[in-house]
């Protein structure tokens, strides 16, 4: 088994332990160690406990039907995503700020419940009189600005199925994405600010839509107020989102969905080219996340909660929108990036809002460190009380430094591993409850259960393995959109009845895991997924490129990055120029995300006598490794002739 993104020397090297203090363990929304236990003996009592404290049109006649590896949980129940995350709270909590909005160029918005409500009933009605369906796709490709949690919203309230692309990601990834959800409308805006840089989204999206004809309309945002003049909009087809908010009612009736009925899909990369759009329902979904946020990050009515991912991605799915707004938290979104205008954007932004809750990624936590606390000391962050990690192993320096200079030494950290397909955080501390360790994740969440095993399904009790979860819960995936067969042969056919996550872990004597990086061909750029197969593609689609294999390096900041090995189609040469047209190239085929770190050009690749690429050894390569037995390759001087190669570059 490999483990790529950490070693585990490196983990254990810092022995500290920091159990909850006394003060926090007092206040905590969840204090009793039982819990676990408790949960444990009776799952399914226990997570129909949590999906009672949530609004349901219609009780459920059954809590779970388990046919593996299909789950259907709250079965007969109706309910509304909108109706948890907007309408219940408006009895108590009408004024409250549900939305506080910050934008990269300084301007600012915020939504109390009462103003999200209409602008979401609005928008559901917007949806409804351009032919939008229970049931229909509504693909969202846009900024961080407040309009995202209000499409997304808007698609619960009618029954529509929300697939979201992230903002950065390029006109094909958009186009793969609507076509393959058969999306019927788009949302989007004129463009969206980074790094003093208009993105311009509709632009992209232009690019795709001449080849959807799925999409019948898009809804273009117009990020000022006052549309763009780069924004060419398409007569009977484009419609600005103003201009269709002030035609319709500011009222519309949630439809009673099905538990099972689906909220949203979200694209992920797997270990093949063509990401696979995970499939979440409503009830069981909306029970997860809302729990999760309950507990994990121990939210009360006052917190102010700031989630920085994007909602591009699961993070912002469940804990930007679903978990914190079912909860009727007060949510803190921003767009832009970290270090723009300057390095302590974040750290301005905590103390403007009286930020109490914060929950980012090793990624910017590894940047931070990188640019000093002098940007952290420019501001006051005494509103913080919690802190949390997310998407991919957090190095123990990093974690010290958090707790450190964010946390002061008082604010307990949350180190959450989850997936786009796991819905909602899986392994967590406990703020209140867990005695935490720097670099482990620690245990699972109450009502969930996972194992470590190793390849023939044996559980390993102290020990390496593969992380495996080995009961349903209520927000995993039910399957990938339009591919059961790909669902199971995916995650559930390593052993039977049990989920592979696809991820490394060691679990220590207390019973702790430490997770260890994906054991697949998928890699974690900046936090962010995307698979060796999809790069791969990118370059082959380039006519200068006969062949290439893609692999990840460590890199300090972004945790991992892309290398990659290129053959090339006659009568193409190797030149710096060519290196930094196929980077481009990889850029526009899948979004800046997936730039290449590093190329190589290479007269053959590795293989086996089948004809296998050796990614194992391009990796040995890629991070100056000795090699290790190259005995099943077909020609092992090739392999040789590259380290050379890659040695004198790394050298020069
Ligand atoms: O490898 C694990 C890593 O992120 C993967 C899931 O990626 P994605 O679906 O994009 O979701 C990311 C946000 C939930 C996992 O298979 N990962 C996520 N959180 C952690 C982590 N690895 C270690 N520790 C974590 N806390």
């Amino acid at each position: 088994m490999k483990n790529r993104t950490i070693s585990l020397e490196t983990l254990l090297q810092e022995g500290r332990k920091f159990p909850p203090s006394d003060p926090f363990r007092r206040q905590a929304n969840i204090q009793d160690p039982d819990i676990y236990q408790k949960a444990a003996a009776d799952p399914e009592g226990y997570w129909a406990r949590w999906a009672r404290e949530l609004d349901w049109m219609k009780p459920w006649d059954q809590v779970l039907e388990w046919n593996p590896p299909f789950a259907k949980w709250f079965v007969g129940g109706k309910i509304n995503a909108s109706v948890n995350c907007v309408d219940r709270h408006l009895s108590q909590r009408q004024n409250k700020v549900a939305i506080l909005w910050e934008g990269e160029t300084g301007d600012t918005r915020r939504f109390t419940y009462g103003e999200l409500s209409e602008q979401v009933n609005r928008f559901a009605n917007v949806l409804k009189k351009r032919g939008i369906q229970r049931g229909d796709r509504v693909a969202i490709y846009l900024p961080m600005i407040p309009e995202i949690v209000i499409a997304c919203l808007a698609c619960s309230r009618i029954g529509a199925v929300h697939s979201v692309v992230f903002g950065g990601f390029s006109a094909d990834s958009l186009r793969d994405r609507i076509l393959d959800a058969h999306a019927e409308l788009l949302v989007t805006a004129d463009f969206g600010w980074r790094r003093g840089k208009r993105l311009f989204l509709k632009q992209s999206a232009d690019g795709a839509l001449t080849q959807t004809p799925s999409i019948e309309n898009v809804v273009v945002v117009a990020r000022e107020g006052t549309p763009s003049k780069e924004c060419p909009m398409k007569g009977g087809r484009d419609h600005w989102w103003h201009d269709e908010m002030g035609k319709v009612e500011a009222s519309c009736p949630p439809e009673a969905i099905d538990a099972e009925e689906m909220l949203f899909t979200l694209y992920t990369s797997g270990t093949t080219g063509k990401p696979k759009g995970i499939v979440h329902t409503t009830g069981g979904y909306l029970t997860g996340v809302y729990a999760t946020t309950k507990w994990v990050f121990d939210l009360k009515e006052n917190d102010v909660f700031w989630c920085t991912a994007d909602i591009g991605w699961v993070t912002g799915h469940s804990y930007v929108i679903y978990g914190p707004l079912a909860n009727g938290a007060t949510v803190v979104i921003y767009e832009g990036a970290p270090d723009w205008p300057e390095k302590d954007r974040f750290w301005k932004i905590i103390e403007k809002y009286k930020v109490t809750i914060f929950y980012t990624a090793p990624t910017a936590i590894r940047a931070f460190m990188k640019w000093g606390a002098q940007w952290v000391d420019r501001a006051d962050l005494s509103s913080l009380r919690l802190l949390g990690s997310v998407g991919e192993p957090i190095n123990p320096e990093a974690w010290i430094w958090y707790h450190h200079y964010i946390g002061k030494e008082k604010c307990p950290i949350v180190d959450t591993w989850w997936q786009t397909e796991t819905g909602c955080i899986l392994m967590t501390p406990l703020p209140g409850i867990t005695t935490t360790k720097p670099g482990s994740a620690t245990k699972p969440f109450p009502g969930i259960a996972a194992e470590v095993l190793n390849d023939s399904g044996e559980r390993v009790e102290v020990g390496g393995g593969y992380v495996a979860i080995t009961k349903p819960w209520p927000s995993m995936l039910r399957t990938l959109f339009n591919d059961d067969e790909r669902y199971v042969k995916q995650y559930w056919s390593k052993w039977k009845g049990i989920y592979f996550a696809g991820d490394g872990v060691k679990r220590d004597e207390d019973g702790d895991f430490w997770f260890l990086g994906r054991v697949d061909d998928v890699l974690k750029l900046a936090g962010h997924r995307i698979g060796t197969m999809e790069v791969e593609s990118a370059f082959v689609d380039h006519p200068a490129v006969a062949e290439s294999a893609v692999v990840g390096r460590p890199h300090d900041i972004k945790g991992e990055a892309i290398v990659a090995f290129v053959t090339l189609r006659e009568p193409a040469k190797p030149s710096p120029e060519l290196i930094e047209e196929l980077k481009e190239h990889v850029v526009k085929k899948i979004g800046s995300i997936a730039r290449p770190e590093e190329i190589l050009f290479t007269v053959d690749l590795p293989k086996t006598r089948s004809g296998k690429i050796m990614r194992r050894l391009l990796r040995d390569i890629a991070v100056g490794k000795a090699l290790g037995d190259t005995t099943t390759l077909a020609d092992p001087s090739v392999v040789e002739g590259l380290k050379r190669q890659y040695e004198s570059i790394e050298a020069g």
